[in-house]
C-alpha cells in the first residue's frame, strides 16, 4: 500500500460483498416465486424480496464506489486522504442505517415501516429503487456530503488528474441527483418524469463517469500505459457519455404522458448511448495489448476486460434492443427489460466493482501486487461462472420476453397476463437453474481471498515476466 489511509477501503469493500451475497440470495428466493408462487409466502412476500433484492444492489455498489474512491484518490492525488477518521465513521453510519433499512423491510409491513420512519411528514417512499424510508436517504445524503467532503479535500490538497477530476464530477452528480428522490410531486407525470433523473440520469449518465474513472486507473496500474494516451481516451468517452445519456432519458418518457416529441429525442439519442459502452471496450482492449509490463494480478486485469465487454453487451446491445420507441411500445415493462437491466448493472457496475476489488485487496492485505496463483485460479473461475450465469440469466430472460411480448401484446388474439406468465415458465426454471450457478461463482470469488495465503508471494511462476 503506497498510502496508509487507503486502509479504509478494505471495509467498504467487505461490505460491498457481505451486501452483494445478500442480494443474490433475495434473487434467488424471487426467481422461485415466479414459479412456485406461494413460495416464502407470507413471510417473505415477493414485493418485499424484490425491494431488499434492488435496494441491496443499489447500496453494496455505493459501498464499492466509496471504496474504489478511498483506495484511488490518496494514490492519484499522491498524500494522504484528508480524514480517514471520517471515513470510518460514515462507513459505520452508512452499514447501520443500510441495515436497519432491510430488517425494517423484512420485518414490519411497508406500510407500517413508513409510519413509524414518519414518511407523512415529506412523502419520498413507494417507488421503485427508492423505497427506503425517508430519514435512510437523509441518511444516504450524510453521508455522501461527509464523503464527498473528505474525497474533494484530498484531492484539492494534492496532485490533480484527469481520473480524479472526473470520478469527482461522476460522484458530485451522484449525490445531486439523488436529491431528487425527495421530490415527489402529486402528478404522475411529473413523479415519473423526475423519477428517472435519479435512476437513468444515474446509470446512464454519472455512473458512467465514476465506471469509465475506476477502468482507467486499473488499466494504468495493470498494463503500465502511459497516462496521457489514458486520458485522451476518457475525454471522448466522457464526452460521448453525456451527449448520448442526458437527452437518452427520453427513452423513458414514451408511455408516461410527457409531450410527443419525446418519441423522437429519446429514439435518437439513446440509440447514440451504445457508442461510449462500444469505445470502453475498444478503450480496455487496446490498452491491454499495449501494455508495457504483465501485472501479476491477470484476476484484476480480466475483470477490467470483462466489465468492458459485459457493460457493452447489457446496456449498449441490450439496451439498444428496446430503445426505439416503435419497438419500445411493444417490449415496455417486459421481461425484456429485466433481461437487459441484470446484464446492464451486472456488467457495468458490478463488475468494475468486482474489478477494484480484485486489484486492490490483495494490496490491502499486505501481499505485494497480487494474490498467489491457486488463490487467483479460483478467483478466475467466480469470474467465469458469474459472467457465463448472467449471459444465460440474460437469454432466459430474453426468451421469456420475446414470447411475452408476442402472445401479450402482438399477436392477433392477445392473451392475459397471467396467462402468458404460465406458459413461459420453462425460461424462469432456466434462469432460477442459473442463478444457483451465479451463487457458487461468488462464492468462489470470495473464497478466493481466503485461500493460498501461504504461497501468498508476488512472483507467480511464469507470469511474473
Ligand atoms: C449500465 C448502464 C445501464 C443500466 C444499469 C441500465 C439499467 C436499466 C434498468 C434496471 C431498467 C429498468 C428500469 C425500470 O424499473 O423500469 C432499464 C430500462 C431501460 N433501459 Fe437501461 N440501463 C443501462 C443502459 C441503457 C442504455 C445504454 C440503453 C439504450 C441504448 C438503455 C435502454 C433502456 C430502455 C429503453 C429502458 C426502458 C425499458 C422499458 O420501457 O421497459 N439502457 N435500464
Ligand atoms: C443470480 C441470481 C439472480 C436472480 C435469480 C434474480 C432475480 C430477479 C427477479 C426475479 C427480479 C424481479 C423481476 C420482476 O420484477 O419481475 C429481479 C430484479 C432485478 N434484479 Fe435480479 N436476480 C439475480 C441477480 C441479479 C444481479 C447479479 C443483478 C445486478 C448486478 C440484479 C439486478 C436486478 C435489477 C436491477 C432488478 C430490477 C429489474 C427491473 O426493474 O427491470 N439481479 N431479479
Ligand atoms: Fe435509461
Amino acid at each position: 500500500m503506497q498510502y496508509q489511509s487507503q486502509a479504509v477501503a478494505k471495509p467498504y469493500f467487505i461490505a460491498a460483498i457481505g451486501l452483494f451475497l445478500g442480494q443474490i440470495i433475495f434473487g434467488l428466493i424471487m426467481g422461485l416465486q415466479y414459479i412456485v408462487g406461494d413460495f416464502l409466502f407470507p413471510a417473505i412476500p415477493f414485493n418485499v424480496a424484490r425491494m431488499v433484492h434492488t435496494n441491496l444492489l443499489i447500496v453494496w455498489l455505493l459501498f464499492g464506489f466509496m471504496g474504489a474512491s478511498y483506495f484511488l484518490v490518496p494514490e492519484e492525488s499522491e498524500r494522504e486522504l484528508y480524514s480517514p477518521k471520517l471515513a470510518l465513521v460514515l462507513f459505520w453510519i452508512f452499514l447501520v442505517a443500510g441495515v436497519l433499512t432491510i430488517v425494517g423491510y423484512l420485518a414490519v409491513p411497508y406500510a407500517t415501516l413508513a409510519e413509524i420512519t414518519g414518511n407523512d411528514l415529506l412523502p419520498t417512499m413507494g417507488r421503485e429503487f427508492l423505497e427506503m424510508p425517508t430519514i435512510t436517504k437523509v441518511g444516504i445524503v450524510i453521508v455522501c456530503l461527509g464523503f464527498l467532503f473528505n474525497i474533494g479535500m484530498t484531492i484539492l490538497m494534492g496532485r490533480k488528474t484527469v481520473i480524479s477530476m472526473i470520478l469527482i464530477l461522476g460522484l458530485v452528480g451522484l449525490a445531486v441527483f439523488f436529491l431528487f428522490s425527495f421530490y415527489n410531486p402529486h402528478n404522475l407525470v411529473l413523479d415519473k418524469l423526475f423519477w428517472w433523473w435519479v435512476v437513468h440520469l444515474w446509470v446512464e449518465g454519472v455512473w458512467e463517469l465514476i465506471l469509465g474513472a475506476i477502468l482507467a486507473f486499473i488499466l494504468i496500474k495493470v498494463t503500465g500505459v502511459d497516462r496521457e494516451v489514458i486520458e485522451k481516451w476518457l475525454y471522448v468517452v466522457i464526452a460521448m457519455v453525456l451527449i448520448s445519456g442526458l437527452l437518452g432519458t427520453g427513452h423513458h418518457y414514451y408511455w408516461i404522458g410527457a409531450p410527443e416529441y419525446w418519441q423522437w429525442i429519446g429514439s435518437v439519442f439513446s440509440a447514440l448511448e451504445p457508442v461510449p459502452f462500444f469505445m470502453m471496450t475498444v478503450f480496455a482492449f487496446t490498452m491491454v495489448n499495449r501494455r508495457r509490463r504483465q501485472h501479476p494480478n491477470r484476476a484484476a486485469t480480466l475483470w477490467a476486460l470483462g466489465c468492458s465487454v459485459m457493460a457493452f453487451l447489457g446496456a449498449g446491445v441490450w439496451g439498444f434492443l428496446h430503445t426505439l420507441s416503435p419497438v419500445n411500445y411493444y417490449t415496455h415493462g417486459s421481461q425484456l427489460t429485466a433481461a437487459h437491466g441484470h446484464m446492464a448493472f451486472y456488467g457495468a457496475y458490478a463488475m468494475i466493482v468486482l474489478a477494484i476489488i480484485s486489484y486492490a485487496m490483495p494490496i490491502l492485505n499486505g501481499r505485494k501486487e497480487a494474490n498467489s496463483h491457486r488463490s487467483q485460479v479460483i478467483e478466475m473461475w467466480g469470474f467465469w461462472l458469474m459472467t457465463v450465469s448472467m449471459v444465460l440469466i440474460t437469454l432466459a430472460l430474453t426468451g421469456a420476453g420475446i414470447v411475452q411480448v408476442w402472445l401479450q401484446r402482438y399477436s392477433e388474439s392477445p392473451q392475459s397476463f397471467m396467462v402468458v406468465q404460465d406458459q413461459v415458465t420453462l425460461f424462469y426454471w432456466f434462469r432460477e437453474a442459473a442463478g444457483v450457478s451465479f451463487l457458487i461463482g461468488l462464492l468462489c470469488y470470495i473464497a478466493s481471498f481466503f485461500v493460498g495465503k501461504n504461497d501468498a508471494e508476488a512472483t507467480v511462476p511464469g507470469l511474473a515476466d
